[in-house]
């Protein structure tokens, strides 16, 4: 079976991004080769980490294009180039429209810092915080036009301590981030997940 290339789009400090591009230069996620990097902001930490795993980084401007669809058809046309088979939304904080997610479709993964559908949307471990659950977490979903809607694939339970702060608790919610976003990656690559309605079965 030939090997997925896997694409990545980040906003930020790029570690989900490097927990998976590790594995899969590794060899850890054996079905895999990494693609290329896309971010919207110039000086993304992501970008940077991507030049040393020896990826193709690219900035793509937003402020570069007259509407959200011309910036995302710029991404989609350097996402081909590369043959891309899975795109990795890892921190990447803009909504992609109906527009991107068609020419994907169920092949865009997310990871969100929440138990979702529960604390959807940006700061997710502060709303988890705020609201005062005893147990958060973090889930990995296949994108759709929604906002942190898509089919689930997996989740991981994070306690919430007495002591705790919002960034406590998110130190440890990205630990485990770092867990399932590869496992979830694997098994997209070896064409373990099957997509039924809302549901993702893991084969
Ligand atoms: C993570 O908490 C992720 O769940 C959220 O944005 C953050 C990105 O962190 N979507 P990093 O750039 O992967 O370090």
């Amino acid at each position: 079976m030939r090997k997925k290339v896997v694409s990545f789009l980040a906003s930020g400090r790029g570690s989900n991004f490097q927990a998976v591009a590790r594995k899969i230069q590794s060899g850890d996620i054996s079905r895999a080769c990494l693609g290329v990097l896309v971010s919207d902001v110039p000086d993304a930490k992501a970008l940077e980490i991507a030049r040393d795993f020896g990826m193709k980084a690219h900035f793509v401007d937003p402020r570069a294009f007259a509407s959200r669809a011309a910036h995302e058809k710029a991404i989609v046309k350097l996402l081909k180039e590369a043959n891309t088979d899975l795109i990795v939304a890892a921190g990447y904080m803009r909504i992609l429209t109906p527009y991107f997610v068609r020419e994907y479709k169920n092949r865009i993964i997310n990871i969100h810092p929440a138990l979702l559908p529960s604390f959807p949307g940006v700061h997710a471990q502060k709303q988890a915080f705020d609201y005062g659950v005893k147990i958060t977490g973090c889930t990995t979903h296949f994108i759709d036009e929604g906002t942190d809607t898509g089919p689930i694939i997996m989740q991981r339970a994070v306690p919430v301590e007495p002591d705790d702060t919002a960034e406590s608790l998110a130190e440890r919610i990205l630990k485990e981030e770092h867990v399932i976003l590869p496992l979830s990656v694997d098994l997209f690559c070896r064409d373990k997940l099957e997509v039924k309605g809302r549901k993702v079965v893991i084969k």
